[in-house]
Formats: C-alpha cells, sequence, structure tokens
C-alpha cells in the first residue's frame, strides 16, 4: 500500500501525522508530507486508512500498488 497527500487540497489540518505519525510528517509550515515515499510498512496498513477518513480536507489517498 502508499499513500500520497495532494498538496493542492491539504490544508494543514494535522489529523494525518497526529494519527498516523509513523507515515505522516509536517512541513515547516505545518502542512502534512508523506514520509518514506509513501510507501506504507506492514501493519501500518490501518493507521493509514484513519489518515484518510479523518483528513477534513480529503487530501490523502491511499492504493494498492
Ligand atoms: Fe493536510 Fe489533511 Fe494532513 S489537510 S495536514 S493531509 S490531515
Amino acid at each position: 500500500m502508499k499513500v500520497q497527500i495532494n498538496p493542492e487540497r491539504c490544508q494543514g489540518h494535522g489529523r494525518c501525522y497526529d494519527l498516523a505519525p509513523g507515515l505522516f510528517g509536517e512541513d515547516d509550515e505545518g502542512y502534512g508530507q508523506v514520509l518514506g515515499h509513501g510507501v506504507v510498512p506492514p501493519g501500518e496498513e490501518e493507521a493509514a486508512r484513519l489518515a484518510v477518513a479523518n483528513c477534513p480536507e480529503r487530501a490523502i489517498d491511499a492504493h494498492e500498488e
């Protein structure tokens, strides 16, 4: 599974890196960034889905490779 953030939609709500800190970080202005090129490690799939479901801007996409 991979995740990505659409930078045009992200408004810096920070739910992604609060809920899934193993997958997302924040840039200097608080916008979300994927870690490790967005590759979801084994066991983190549920966290990825949680982040997708909780982004108010629907800026996060998760897809199977
Ligand atoms: Fe941005 Fe959504 Fe995260 S708005 S900071 S991708 S929760």
